[in-house]
């Protein structure tokens, strides 16, 4: 597989070079004759069918043509060839500056030239402006190149010119192009969303009867929608999106749930932490969002948009420009909220903040109530998975009827009393150091023991 991979590139890449030359040839002869010229088109590509790299999969596929091929070896020479772009150093010796025509930008430690779509017009069309504005189509936002996240174009200042954008491949394509792998894109300021994933199984989670049950009515439509849809012929009337609210205290499990149903689905789960990206995008909410909705479609995750109240807190009357702002991105954000075709969880410690008109939006709307003493038995005796290491005064049965404690909270007393039986020595943990770290739980919280 890995020498397929790197033999197919290598092709792609000497074909590109090829067609580089070729155009500087053109462009820098002094033979008029169009018919005497190479003609670039005629510079044959590498042939893919008998080929199975990642390369060439994503070329059949999509069904790339010749001009698509180039702009992608383009786009992949600065990170797999960057000196093959040298020759757009060429300095204009009669103005004494870089031929504008080449395009380029400079970055701040790649000390190579890299392309901007002006580039790929050069390459392309040459001085040719029929085919110039053929090729300018390749950067609309709805080109398979663009749309299929192949290749992404970054604009500079607002009013220069569009080919002025940076010819640019997304992280995760060119790990798949060079690897043959496909990542998990990571958390960035353009990617404010991070995959989420647990060590905990569906077995672990301990929630009532009732919230169990609402609970797989979630995983049931999941596993079922298609169904749902096609053979009972409710395609029509229902939507195929599926938004769902967890409301409850914190530390009953709501988070812990949204990863539990991702995993027990086979779907990747994206947690979007809507508060910081409200307030700290305010003006880039939309531009860093809509890619998160775009991939999610495109790869079936599951957003999980975690607390969720600042969605239904803001519309109040907005007295300054950044209320405004903010309010504008949150009409944006429902909206996209309610269009998107898969399964939302949004998650909120508060109900009564979300009003009546949002509440019809969801398809379900979840309590995750305090835990029950039963519930807390199965979560204390969870936890503390290794008998061998209680005292024989630690008595679960006790503890779970006298505090009220939520599974999050009896994580930091679990964490909390083994600190203080390490620093002690010791490698039991007894009654006295649950108690302890009970009382201190309860004093973060506000509360008496
Ligand atoms: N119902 C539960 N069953 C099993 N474990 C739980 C449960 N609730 C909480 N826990 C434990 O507590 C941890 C924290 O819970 P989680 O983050 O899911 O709470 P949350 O409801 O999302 O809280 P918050 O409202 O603060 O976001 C979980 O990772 C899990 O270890
Ligand atoms: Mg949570």
């Amino acid at each position: 597989m890995n020498t397929d991979l790197s033999h197919f590139l290598d092709c792609e890449m000497n074909w590109c070079a090829e067609i580089i030359n070729a155009r500087f040839e053109q462009y820098f002869s002094a033979e008029d004759d169009p018919k005497k010229q190479i003609s670039i088109e005629n510079i044959t590509m590498p042939e893919i069918s008998s080929e199975n790299s990642p390369y060439s999969t994503i070329v059949k596929k999509y069904a790339l043509g010749f001009d698509e091929r180039l702009l992608l070896t383009l786009a992949l020479l600065p990170h797999l060839r960057p000196q093959a772009l040298d020759v757009f150093f060429l300095n204009n010796g009669n103005l004494g500056r870089p031929y504008t025509e080449f395009g380029g930008w400079k970055g701040k430690s790649h000390s190579g030239f890299l392309p901007t779509c002006e580039t790929a017009l050069f390459l392309l069309a040459g001085e040719n402006l029929g085919r110039r504005l053929e090729v300018m189509r390749l950067f609309d936002m709805d080109s398979t190149l663009l749309k299929e996240h192949l290749v992404a174009l970054e604009y500079g200042e607002a009013g220069e010119p569009v080919n002025s954008a940076a010819l640019r491949i997304p992280s995760e394509t060119l790990e798949y192009l060079s690897t043959g792998l496909r990542n998990m894109p990571d958390y960035s300021m353009h990617f404010p969303a991070k995959h989420i994933t647990t060590e905990l199984k569906w077995d672990d989670l301990v929630l009532s009867g009732d919230v169990m049950d609402d609970v797989s009515q979630v995983t049931a439509w999941i596993e079922h929608s298609e169904k749902i849809l096609d053979d009972w012929g409710l395609r029509k009337n229902v939507k195929p999106g599926y938004r769902v609210l967890f409301y409850g205290p914190p530390g009953t499990g709501k988070t812990l749930t949204a990863t539990l149903i991702g995993a027990h689905t086979g779907m990747d789960v994206y947690r979007i932490d809507l508060a910081q990206v409200i307030s700290k995008y305010i003006g880039e909410t939309e531009k860093n969002l809509s890619g998160i909705f775009d991939q999610a479609e495109r790869h079936k995750w599951i957003l999980f948009f975690d607390e969720a109240d600042s969605l239904f807190g803001t519309r109040t009357q907005a007295s300054n420009a950044n209320d405004r702002a903010a309010n504008q991105e949150i009409a944006y954000l429902l909206q996209r909220i309610e269009d998107f075709p898969g399964v939302v969880i949004l998650a909120s410690n508060l109900k009564s903040n979300i009003d009546d008109a949002f509440s019809r939006r969801f398809q379900s709307s979840i309590y995750f109530p305090m835990p029950e003493p039963s519930e807390r038995f199965r979560l204390w005796t969870n936890i503390f998975q290794k008998k061998e290491m209680l005292a024989s005064d630690v008595n679960f049965l006790e503890l779970a009827d006298k505090y009220e404690l939520a599974g999050g909270a009896l994580i930091n007393v679990a964490r909390f009393a083994v600190i203080r039986a390490v620093r002690e020595g010791r490698c039991v943990v007894n009654r006295s150091d649950i108690e302890m770290a009970v009382t201190k739980e309860f004093r973060k919280e506000g509360k008496m023991a």
